[in-house]
């Protein structure tokens, strides 16, 4: 056992929870009629309607003393001040100083890191509004019509999630896409669609060493080059954002176009930086900023909010509750908005490579369940596939549903459908059918006997499963900016009440070293490599080309 669930606060829980797992949401709804009310809570533009969960007053109040005693708060404020939060790499965690007012000062080892990012974020501002309104050209002297972003991971995901999301603030003169994989069925038919004189790349890595980026660039400076018929046209088409300026030196990209973030900025939590590039060339920096200011706010009611009104330190207590004393290992995000389909993806960056690890931050084993695996589609797309397992398998899947309520498209119908969906999902995943109803629904319909009992087992639905359902007014760039600071911040409460370090992830690096071995190996007529396995060696022999 470990200090953590050997503790007192641990314990209770542990104990609360076998005193609730029998009960059912139908009978606390039933015997709280302001249940909604109490459980609704709200901040930066967010509403959070947490009346679904399968907690009583006397739960909350021991989640909220296991945050204490997990010093949540204080975790909060030393990441907030730049303290050395990323333990293991002994260096902060600080993407929330990329959306401080530039004028508030923040010195981290005796230096106030605010000017540098108020530099680059002028510089941005800058480039972005001449590529977008024409005063920054290519080579030959044509506008920009197209962007292509190289990059993976937090140098992709949260860029592209925020560009899908933000479509109807974007402009038809500049199109922006995203191209990660290394496979080059990603980015070959995306070129075969683009102009070299028209088409800006900006290779996105804070490393510059990871290997699709810089395969991906390197292919995509040879089809500029071949396209224009000029080596020296890559200068006024390739851009970069980095924290390695010597990479970038290496590759070619003139230092005026390289655009710098720093090691205290994790790829994961990046996008709030130069990473954004790409988004601010899509909606301009005036939309950027306003996605800037939605995550100061969510970050300031992190910050100010009592914790027993905080939407962070709700939500992550809740990932606690039902991952570490209901056993539940998934949880689904689903957003009613198409525009959010890339959203799941990004957060199972974000919490999955933040949280899914097992050692303490003293480096010690850990003995409880941490980041369950973060998994979702939009709906209603979703209803039509895996909500089946939802409503009726076997297993406790807590869930996010999120949903604006003004759309941005002139359908209403089409947005009153959606949302009456969303609405319709949460009720039965929370009530279900109970067997008495589903006789009484097959009795009225004058089926008996066998078939009844038949259909009845098959027709109840057991609801009790948890959701939290978070609904902002219009998903316009500060709702988003908000959105996706909430999740930033549920990482931070859980990693603080897990003990564990969410800024490095080691985990990555094993694979990413076996293949470059394996690399050498596939090439025609190559060796294979010393002490490889059984299967690893037999699967080169199949796959070499
Ligand atoms: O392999 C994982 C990872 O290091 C992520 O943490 C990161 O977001 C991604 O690779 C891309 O890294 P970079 O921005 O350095 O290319």
């Amino acid at each position: 056992m470990s200090a953590l669930t050997e503790s007192p606060a641990w314990a209770a829980l542990a104990e609360h929870q076998r005193t609730l797992a029998g009960g059912h949401l139908r009978e606390w709804f039933a015997a709280e009629p302001d249940r909604a009310a109490r459980h609704s809570l709200e901040g930066a533009g967010v509403f959070a309607d947490f009346s679904k969960h399968r907690v009583d007053d006397r739960a909350l109040a021991l989640l909220h003393a296991l945050a204490v005693q997990q010093d949540v708060a204080g975790w909060r404020d030393r990441m907030f001040a730049g303290d050395a939060v990323n333990t293991a790499e002994e260096r902060s965690a600080l993407h929330t100083a990329l959306r401080r007012p530039a004028s508030a000062p923040l010195v981290v080892d005796g230096t106030d890191v605010m000017p540098g990012v108020a530099e680059v974020l002028a510089r941005m501002r800058q480039f972005c509004a001449a590529v977008r309104d024409g005063g920054r050209r290519g080579h030959t002297g044509q506008r920009f019509t197209d962007v292509v972003n190289l990059g993976i991971g937090g140098s992709d995901l949260g860029p592209a999630m925020v560009t899908e999301a933000l479509q109807p603030f974007t402009s038809d003169a500049l199109r922006v896409h995203y191209v990660s994989n290394v496979d080059a069925a990603d980015l070959a038919p995306r070129l075969a669609g683009l102009d070299p004189a028209t088409t800006l790349f900006i290779i996105c890595s804070k490393t510059f060493t990871t290997i699709e980026t810089i395969t991906n660039a390197d292919t995509a400076r040879q089809w500029l080059v071949a396209g224009l018929g000029d080596p020296r046209a890559t200068g006024a088409h390739f851009v970069a954002v980095s924290t390695n300026l010597e990479g970038t030196r290496q590759f070619g990209i003139d230092p005026g176009n390289v655009f710098g973030f720093w090691d205290w900025v994790g790829g994961r939590f990046s996008l709030w930086s130069a990473v954004g590039m790409a988004v601010m060339l899509a909606i301009g920096p005036e939309a950027f900023d306003e996605l800037l200011a939605g995550a100061r706010a969510m970050d300031e009611h992190f910050l100010q909010a009592p914790a027993e009104r905080n939407l962070p330190i709700r939500m992550g207590l809740l990932g606690v509750w039902y991952g570490n004393f209901f056993g539940a290992r998934t949880h689904a995000v689903l957003p009613y908005d198409q525009r959010l389909h890339r959203l799941p993806a990004h957060l199972q960056q974000l919490e999955m490579e933040s949280n899914g690890k097992s050692v303490d931050r003293q480096g010690r084993r850990i003995d409880h369940a941490t980041c369950p695996v973060i998994w979702g589609s939009p709906g209603t797309n979703g209803q039509h596939a895996f909500y089946q397992l939802l409503h009726q398998g076997t297993q406790l899947i807590p869930a996010d549903f999120i949903v604006a309520r003004q759309p941005h498209h002139a359908h209403p119908l089409h947005h009153r459908l959606l949302v009456a969906n969303c609405l319709a999902q949460s009720e039965a995943l929370a009530f279900g059918k109970t067997t008495d109803e589903a006789r009484a629904e097959l009795a009225a319909r004058g089926i008996s006997g066998v078939l009844l009992d038949l259909l009845a087992a098959n027709q109840t639905f057991a609801g009790n499963q948890p959701t939290t359902t978070l609904v902002v007014e219009r998903l316009d760039p500060h709702a988003v900016g908000a959105l996706v600071a909430l999740y930033e911040h549920k990482v931070l409460v859980q990693s603080a009440l897990w003990n564990i370090n969410p800024f490095d992830q080691w985990g990555v690096e094993l694979g990413k070293k076996l293949a470059l071995r394996i690399g050498t190996c596939l090439v025609p007529g190559a060796a294979q490599a010393l002490g490889l396995d059984g299967s690893t060696r037999a699967l080169i022999e199949r796959l070499r080309t």
